[in-house]
């Protein structure tokens, strides 16, 4: 009796293959496309990174692909048949061995010299003339400080292209770690330490940045924006952050400043000219920001509101107590703070 073609067990296989055929498109895709993703580098120090990935990647894949055939032709070749003779044993062949150890050493080199290189590039030391950023990584936000301009900002980093920045990492509760996917950055950020990432980026644009080392219950909520701006709208966005915020005369607005400042607000934030808070983030040109709550959510009045009312629901493990701010009360808040451009 012949085999079907449609038997169980070749559906199942079927089904299999473009199950594997799916997932595998789909890595492709989110390799390329995601926001997260580390094939498309914004910057120096991001494409160091790509061409060791690259290298790496198409040495195995060469390698990969050698090894398989051999495999495949030995086991085609020397497969067992009635009366076939036990073939040629090679076991001790002096010359074979030689030869694959220095194939190997040689793989080695051709991996591990620019590796070794590209770690130290990636460790140099900044120059006076980079531009510094103080980078805090605190439970579950980024603190962002130009001592340069005298500007602290929260959970969206403003970058200009072509000017050298120099990342100094500080961790004040636990430890963190600072990721950048686009522009190649990724290091840890250990209390009692300062390290350190130089770059140039290279392509203005927005991407964004994540924590990527386990720092608690919102450790997955530890985001943030990167923008990395043209020279002009850089210096541009320096400016508006040294003034004082422009605060609108919008009623519901001078409701919620009242509120702000007589309320624990003024405990932990700082908005320049009204409080000097220093455990959450600076609100004082809050209402620029386009994202809330280190880049969870749209920036809105809404949201602000809903996170005002009740943090840990929006964010678990939220450092800043609930209030117990009525909804009139959050929404004039949130009207008050996204005010603050
Ligand atoms: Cu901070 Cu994970």
């Amino acid at each position: 009796m012949t085999k079907r073609l449609v038997s169980p067990s070749n559906v199942r296989t079927a089904v299999l293959l473009a199950g594997v055929a799916v997932l595998v498109s789909s890595c492709g895709w989110s390799l390329w496309d995601s926001p997260m993703t580390t094939v498309r580098p914004r910057s120096d120090f991001g494409k160091w990174i790509d061409e060791i990935f690259m290298l790496i990647s198409w040495t195995t894949l060469v390698i990969f692909i050698l090894v398989e055939a051999a495999l495949v032709y030995a086991c085609w070749r020397f497969r067992d048949r009635p009366g076939a003779p036990i073939p040629k044993q090679v076991h001790g062949h002096t010359v074979l061995e030689i030869s694959w150890t220095i194939a190997f050493a040689v793989i080695l080199l051709i991996i591990g010299i620019p590796t070794i290189r590209i770690i130290f590039k990636t460790q140099e030391a900044p120059a006076a003339t980079d531009l510094r950023v103080d980078v805090a990584g605190k439970q579950w936000w980024w603190e962002f400080t130009y001592p340069e301009f005298k500007i602290t900002t929260a959970n969206e980093l403003h970058i200009p292209v072509g000017r050298t920045a120099a990342f100094y990492l500080h961790a004040p509760d636990v430890i963190h770690s600072f990721w950048m996917p686009a522009l190649g950055g990724k290091r840890d950020v250990v209390p009692h330490r300062i390290n350190r990432i130089v770059l140039t980026p290279e392509v203005p644009g927005e991407s964004v940045g994540q924590c990527a080392e386990y720092c608690g219950m919102s450790h997955a909520n530890m985001r943030f924006r990167v923008i990395v701006h043209p020279k002009d709208e850089f210096e541009q966005w320096v400016k508006n952050q040294q003034a004082p915020p422009v605060e609108s005369t919008d009623p519901l607005a001078q409701q919620g400043k009242a509120l702000y400042t007589q309320s624990t607000c003024v405990g932990c934030h700082t908005i320049t000219g009204i409080s000097a808070g220093q455990i959450g983030p600076n609100l004082t040109h809050f209402g620029s920001r386009k994202s809330l709550a280190a880049n969870m959510m749209a920036n809105t009045p809404a949201n602000v509101a809903k996170w005002i009312e009740n943090p840990d629901h929006m964010k678990p493990g939220a450092r800043m107590p609930n209030l117990g701010m009525t909804g009139e009360q959050s929404k004039a808040l949130a009207a008050y703070l996204l005010s603050l451009k």
